[in-house]
């Protein structure tokens, strides 16, 4: 199953990917996630992408669909793929499009995470990531166990350098203008699952999997 995790930045794809991934066992691409691993490897790759992330603003797509391309081709990608946050503009769509048929494959369904936007900046602001495994945490809806620390890995929190008011509506306004036309382009291919995304995230978490018609197991 190759599925798209749509949404604004602050949505929740990262959190809800990683968790779809692991219960269906499907490799999960995020590409925020793989230009900052670049960043901390310090590679060529980061610093093409590093003054564009700072910015807000889109990566040009030649290093992004490449970097994504390469690592759709690999094994564990075989069996299915959750992409969380590509593609984000028409020509990155039609680029995978492309790709899935060279591998005889098909995107199967988009799930677009709705938030309002009031919600948005308040999940933006409090955010909290893990330097090693990158579970995403908030200082109010969910906070660590203990301050600063990761609950999963023990490995440090720290902000994102995007994650503050100018650069969030840098990219929210990115959002609005190259990535939601993305919900017409799927809606006419008849993949487009709309979610409410907001509510509790193991709530949010059974609507996606109900709406991709998988079950989940509930956890409290
Ligand atoms: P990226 O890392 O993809 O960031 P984003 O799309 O802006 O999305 P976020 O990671 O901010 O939000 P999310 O939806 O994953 O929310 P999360 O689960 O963390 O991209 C960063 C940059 O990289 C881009 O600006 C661009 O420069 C570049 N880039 C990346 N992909 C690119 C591409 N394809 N093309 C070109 N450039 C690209 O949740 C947010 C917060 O809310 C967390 O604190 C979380 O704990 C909390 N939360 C989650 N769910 C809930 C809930 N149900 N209730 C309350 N709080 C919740």
């Amino acid at each position: 199953m190759y599925v798209v995790f749509l949404g604004a930045p602050g949505a929740g794809k990262g959190t809800q990917a990683a968790e779809v991934a692991k219960e269906l066992k499907l490799a999960h691409i995020a590409t925020g996630d793989m230009f900052r691993e670049a960043q901390k490897k310090g590679t060529e790759l980061a610093l093409q992408a590093k003054s564009y992330m700072e910015r807000g603003i889109l990566v040009p797509d030649e290093i992004t669909i490449k970097m994504v391309l390469e690592r759709i081709s690999a094994p564990d990608c075989k069996n299915g793929v959750i992409f969380d946050g590509f593609p984000r503009n028409l020509a990155q769509a039609q680029a995978l499009d492309k790709a899935m048929v060279g591998l005889s494959k098909a995107i199967d369904k988009v799930v677009y995470i709705k938030v309002s936007e009031e919600e948005l900046l308040k999940r933006l602001g409090g955010r909290w990531i893990c330097r090693q495994c990158q579970t995403p945490y908030h200082e109010v809806s969910s906070p660590p166990k203990i301050k600063g620390k990761c609950d999963k890995c023990g490995g440090e929190l720290y902000q994102r350098s995007d994650d503050i008011p100018a650069t969030i509506k840098e990219r929210l306004k990115v959002f609005f203008a190259q990535t939601a036309p993305l919900i017409d382009y799927y809606s006419k291919t008849g993949k487009l699952l709309e979610v409410a995304g907001e509510g509790g995230v193991d709530e949010i978490r059974q609507r996606i999997l109900s709406a991709i018609g998988k079950k989940g197991a509930r956890r409290s």
